[in-house]
């Protein structure tokens, strides 16, 4: 891992920055506060934004990262913006409208990743969310090796550099790496992971395949209560994360964050308050020790913050796999 320009490469050949910031908030934040933080986060070094169609807000964003190109902050090249397509997309014949519809909010040329978000579809339409008459969440099949396809097809279009997937088990990344005419390996897999659940088997997977693991709820999660049990503990208010902190004169955060990329692992760090935000970039004037590190790992304890639970009946849940 290059620590030293903050980047790593991915196994097409492409840079992606090891922090990265994430938009989503939930629906009752106006959505022109979006705008605004990730502007401040382009500010303060931000390169690496994590967005998607789901969250609604790729307007806001797109129009962030515009602005900052406009005046000069940035040029495009230097920033790596991620979507993903949503469950609702993952037929085939849907994927590439779905990344231009993206694109189209965003107004911009190209995304440099674009994953698929889950592994469970979900029937198409207008809904994020599609539900029936008892409000009970309406579940489609796929092949996702076809929608793989769709997506190799997205990258050769030059809609997206890279191509990645997210919430993916072992075993449904190994159906991807051993399909029939494969064209692209996935970059990354994008997954819960944080001291709590620290992915150790699966990154152990992903290491040996060359693809990069991202950590999303690197800082615990957002704890809303539409997706996390309010009873799990949190995060950052661990005593060990805390004790550590305090040795080094680091907030837990900032120990949460730095212990992701010592392990080798791409963070991401959502906030939409400018002095965390700013915060977090402090992660990279720090370092652990060995001890440290394996005093974190300690702490695992495989507790998962997103269980996605309205989706457990599906053959594809991710998390019935033990990794
Ligand atoms: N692929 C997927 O399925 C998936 C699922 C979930 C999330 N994600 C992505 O990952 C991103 C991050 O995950 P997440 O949304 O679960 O949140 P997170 O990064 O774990 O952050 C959790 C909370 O920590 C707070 N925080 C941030 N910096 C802090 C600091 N320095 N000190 C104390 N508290 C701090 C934030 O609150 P404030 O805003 O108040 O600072 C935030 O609500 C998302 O925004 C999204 O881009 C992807």
């Amino acid at each position: 891992m290059e620590t030293q320009c903050q980047r790593v490469k991915l196994n097409d050949g492409h840079f992606i920055p090891i922090l990265g910031f994430g938009t989503y908030a939930p629906e009752e934040v106006p959505k022109s506060e979006a705008l605004e933080v990730t502007k401040f986060a382009i500010e303060v070094g931000f390169r690496h934004i994590d967005c998607a169609h789901a969250y609604r807000n790729e307007e806001q964003v797109g129009h962030a990262i515009r602005s900052k190109i406009a005046d000069g902050t940035v040029k495009r090249e230097d920033i790596f913006y991620t979507s993903k397509l949503w469950s609702t997309c993952l037929q085939p014949e849907l994927v590439q409208s779905a990344l231009e519809k993206s694109l189209k909010n965003l107004q911009l040329d190209y995304v440099d990743l674009y994953l698929i978000h889950t592994p469970v579809p979900l029937k198409q339409g207008g809904e994020i969310l599609p539900t029936d008459e008892d409000g009970k969440l309406i579940l489609d099949s796929v092949d996702l090796r076809h929608t793989w396809e769709a997506l190799e097809k997205c990258k050769d279009a030059g809609l997206t550099k890279s191509i990645g997937v997210s919430n993916f088990n072992h075993k449904q990344l190994e159906k991807i790496l051993n399909k029939h005419r494969l064209k692209y390996k996935p970059v990354c897999n994008q997954v819960e992971c944080h001291p709590y659940l620290n992915q150790g088997k699966l990154l152990g997977f992903c290491k040996s395949h060359d693809i990069v693991l991202v950590a999303y709820g690197a800082l615990g999660s957002q704890r809303l209560s539409k997706w996390v049990n309010p009873n799990y503990p949190i995060l950052l208010e661990d005593p060990v994360l805390c004790a550590i902190a305090k040795k080094h004169k680091q907030t837990p955060a900032l120990v949460a964050l730095r212990y992701q990329i010592q392990c080798g692992v791409v963070a991401l760090a959502k906030s939409y308050n400018r002095k965390r935000i700013k915060e977090n970039m402090q992660v990279f004037d720090f370092e652990l020790t060995p001890e440290d590190m394996k005093t974190i790992d300690g702490i695992n304890r495989n507790m998962r913050y997103y269980e996605f639970l309205p989706i457990i009946d599906h053959p594809e849940y991710p998390y019935s796999e033990e990794y």
